[in-house]
């Protein structure tokens, strides 16, 4: 972070000599690095990008700044794979530098067309007030890989009533012809979702906002979308500018969703439940679905969030993304399970079974810093008092906590001593009350890697994200019972290898 503007903005051919392999020898050498999820080589990633099942294959971009850990000019880079778990580098999809991404190929979608895969971006540039113009590019990917920008943008306009906050946009088909949604800021400074329609991706119409039942909340919607699933419709959008409400809202900014009737596209109304975070962990943001062969609904968002020092900003390289989510509805509510296919990311097996009645017992024979852990937690009758759970990632003095508060049904991550603090201002813990299944048993699916956690509650009802930066020798694993007793059952898998590739591509470095 603290780059000039000069440094932000500038391309990876107009680098110092060597200057971005140094960056990523640096990057290579943190003990921060994940081994099983997506992250940049170096300099910073945000954003996935052109989540899109083509080929078939698995096809997603991130937001990518090369040059350092700053939000800069943005590039997409392009990673491919067949399983969801194990991905291949396919380098730099869009390169920015053009007369309508001079500032930096901002976030979007991709969609197949007539055998072909169309990225959908904004193009961002900078007059010389540094007043931005937002406006929304077209790519073209064939089979091959290889990638051709279309050389005019295919909405070049703001539309009247919005400010150039005016990006982000997530197109699908609608019958005969396509939709896009579009993240705005109206000249009131209020959030809000547009709408476009387009027989071919090129000729954009715009046909107004989506209008829900939330008129002012918060001053920006940043990465909307929309999509059908289970006969509900259902909006993402990653609202900034609202306050903390009780054990919501506690980051900087927000992602979550709106649940309702499928979208009315010819008035564009929207009939829909209260805004509900996606995720209720700290790092989370700017997640992107689409739909993969099997007709399921898959979910990818950026484990970081915008504004936020983190602690591996001066080894070269920042963030990474979450592992890839399947969707489904269930009674009323969107639920989020780990994706299928992710179970090829196991080792060997090691499993754990005991009943805890007021004390801490390590998994002996397990421990270490990237593997999937799935623990069931049954409550005695009589433990309504009890709070039991989990701490790993422990070490001399480090430990991460997830706790189970049976009386309340509530559940809890506590990061405060997880090792090199990210964002303390935001606070250290996050909890949220849980419904389950039979009203006492909790299950957790967690896959820790070395500086992050994902925890799945219950069957995919909540789901808890957080980047950790403990010391390498913080490696242990308890589970423990306060005041009462537990029946524990746990599974324990080290993480296999080969998911994801070392070192940038020769033809980028050189
Ligand atoms: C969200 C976001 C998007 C924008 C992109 C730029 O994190 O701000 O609105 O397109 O990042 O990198």
């Amino acid at each position: 972070m603290n780059m000039t503007r000069q440094q932000k903005y500038r391309l990876i051919r107009q680098a110092e000599p060597g200057e971005l392999r140094r960056l990523a020898e640096l990057a290579d050498s943190c003990a921060w690095r994940q081994t099983y999820h997506i992250q940049p080589h170096a300099g910073l990633l945000n954003d996935p990008n052109g989540f899109a099942y083509y080929g078939g294959e698995y096809h997603l971009f991130y937001q990518w700044f090369p040059l350092g850990t700053d939000h800069g000019m943005k590039y997409w880079y392009h990673v491919v794979s067949s399983d969801l778990a194990h991905w291949r580098d396919a380098g730099i999809g869009l390169e920015p530098g053009g007369p309508y991404d001079s500032h930096g190929a901002y976030s979007g979608s991709a969609i197949e067309k007539d055998g072909l895969l169309h990225l959908m971006y904004t193009g961002n540039t900078r007059d010389g007030e540094w007043i931005r113009h937002p406006y929304q590019c077209l790519a073209v990917m064939d089979a091959n890989g290889s990638i051709v920008k279309r050389e005019l943008p295919v909405i070049a306009e703001v539309p009247e009533g919005y400010t150039d906050h005016f990006r982000d946009p997530k197109v699908w088909r609608d019958g005969d012809s396509y939709l896009c949604v579009i993240g705005a800021q109206r000249a009131d400074l209020t959030g809000a979702a547009v709408l476009y329609r387009s027989p071919d991706l090129v000729d954009w119409k715009f046909e107004g906002e989506i209008s829900t039942s939330l008129p002012d909340f918060g001053y920006m919607w940043e990465c909307p979308d929309y999509f059908e699933l289970n006969g509900a419709g259902v909006l993402l959008l990653c609202p900034q500018g609202l306050e903390p409400d009780g054990e919501r809202f506690r980051n900087v900014y927000q992602s979550g969703f709106l649940l309702g009737s499928p979208l009315n596209a010819a008035t564009r109304e929207f009939e829909h439940g209260e805004f509900v975070e996606l995720d209720r962990g700290f790092d989370f943001y700017a997640p992107q679905t689409t739909e993969g062969p099997d007709g399921r609904r898959l979910l990818v968002g950026w484990m970081g969030l915008p504004d936020l020092e983190y602690p591996t900003d001066g080894k070269g390289w920042a963030h990474c993304l979450t592992l890839p989510r399947e969707l489904s509805v269930r009674a009323g509510r969107l639920v989020q399970r780990p994706a299928a296919g992710l179970e090829s990311l196991r080792g060997e097996e090691r499993s754990f079974s005991a009943v805890l009645n007021d004390e801490r017992r390590a998994f002996e024979g397990a421990e270490g810093n990237a593997y999937e852990l799935r623990c069931t937690i049954e409550p005695s009758e009589a433990s309504g008092g009890g709070v039991f759970g989990i701490e790993f990632r422990t070490g001399e003095t480090e430990r991460t906590v997830l706790t189970y508060v049976a009386g309340r049904r509530a559940v809890a991550l506590d990061r405060s001593r997880s090792g090199a603090p990210v964002a303390p201002e935001y606070g250290t813990t996050r909890s949220c009350a849980v419904e389950g299944d039979n009203g006492r048993t909790i299950e957790f699916r967690l896959f820790v890697d070395v500086s992050s956690v994902e925890v799945f509650v219950g069957d995919g009802e909540e789901v808890f994200t957080a980047r950790i930066f403990p010391d390498p020798a913080s490696t242990g694993i308890s589970f423990f019972a306060d005041g009462g007793s537990a029946a524990f059952e746990a599974s324990y898998w080290p993480y296999g290898g080969g998911a994801i590739p070392r070192g940038l591509p020769a033809d980028i470095i050189d």
